[in-house]
């Protein structure tokens, strides 16, 4: 097969970084490095022989100029990341000011929503290909202390999944990966925490090659990651169905969704 393309968003550093690292490694890929930060986005893309887009994935314009710089760079496009994404000090809800709730929320959630808006059309040209987002385990379980950068991974989990389910049949797979702590600028108001703890950290690398089995593994997945743990994807539970005499099993009249419940109509 000739070269394939890829779009890293967040790719000038930490586990976008690692993905490129990755990618280059295996060979066979052109690669785009979507970033705020150029410095180290364009010193990453040269490394790897790609190309480097300064790109503010907040703006919707900005996640279509990228692909279709990639597009007119090498082509096509085969595979996104949607994985730029920040953390904020939050606090307890009554106290979390706006501008921090609309900056997390703009990265974290619109920043995926406009990615998949921009590389679906592309993936399509292409025949087929992948989106893997980068959730984070804050999309499966709760964290009090920062309760909108759990909100955005929770809604990153439920748009994948739903979006998942009506692309598959296009030859696009669209899935997640759920990270635990990885050691990247990200945890850096936490770092002392974690060295006086020793809690273990996963490496960037360690998030990337996940990336990489979640780019081929089934549609909707969501891949927690942790530190010494094989990756698998999450088994989610389903939600009870109704349960009305003569209507049991029945799935709701969603045209070419499968249940959402999960099957778990019991
Ligand atoms: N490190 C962890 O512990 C951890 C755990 C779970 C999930 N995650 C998620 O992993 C993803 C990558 O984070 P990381 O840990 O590598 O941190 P990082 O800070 O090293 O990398 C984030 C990258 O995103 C870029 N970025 C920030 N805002 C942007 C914007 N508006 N447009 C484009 N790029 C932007 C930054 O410049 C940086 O290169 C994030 O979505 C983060 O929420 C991280």
């Amino acid at each position: 097969m000739s070269e394939r393309v890829a779009l890293i968003t967040g790719g000038s550093n930490g586990i976008g970084e690692a993905v490129v690292t990755a990618l280059a490694a295996r060979g066979g890929w052109h690669i785009v490095v979507a970033d705020i930060d150029e410095a180290a986005g364009t010193a990453v893309a040269e490394r790897v022989g790609g190309l480097f887009v300064r790109t503010d994935v907040a703006d919707p314009e900005a996640s279509l100029a990228v692909v279709a710089a990639a597009e007119q760079t090498y082509g096509r496009l085969d595979f996104a990341h949607l994985n730029a994404g920040i953390a904020a000090s939050e606090g307890p809800v009554d106290t979390i000011d706006l501008a921090t709730y609309r900056r997390v929320t703009a990265i974290n959630l619109d920043g995926v929503f406009f990615g998949l808006q921009a590389v679906v059309p592309a993936l399509r040209r292409a025949g087929g290909g992948s989106i893997v987002a980068t959730a984070s385990l804050a999309g499966l379980v709760p964290t009090p202390a920062t309760p909108v950068y759990s909100l955005t991974k929770h809604a990153v989990v439920g748009l994948v999944r739903s979006v998942a389910e009506s692309l598959k049949d296009e030859n696009i797979r669209v899935s997640a990966v759920a990270p635990g702590f990885a050691q990247t600028a990200i945890i850096a108001p936490m770092q002392a925490a974690f060295d006086s703890s020793g809690f273990p950290l996963l490496t960037a690398a360690e998030v990337a090659a996940v990336v990489l089995e979640a780019m081929d593994g089934p549609p909707g997945s969501v891949w927690p990651i942790q530190p010494g743990r094989d990756a698998e994807p999450y088994r989610f539970r389903g939600v009870p169905g109704p349960r009305v005499q003569g209507k049991e099993g029945l799935a709701p009249p969603r045209e070419g969704a499968s249940d959402p419940t999960g099957g778990a109509t019991a």
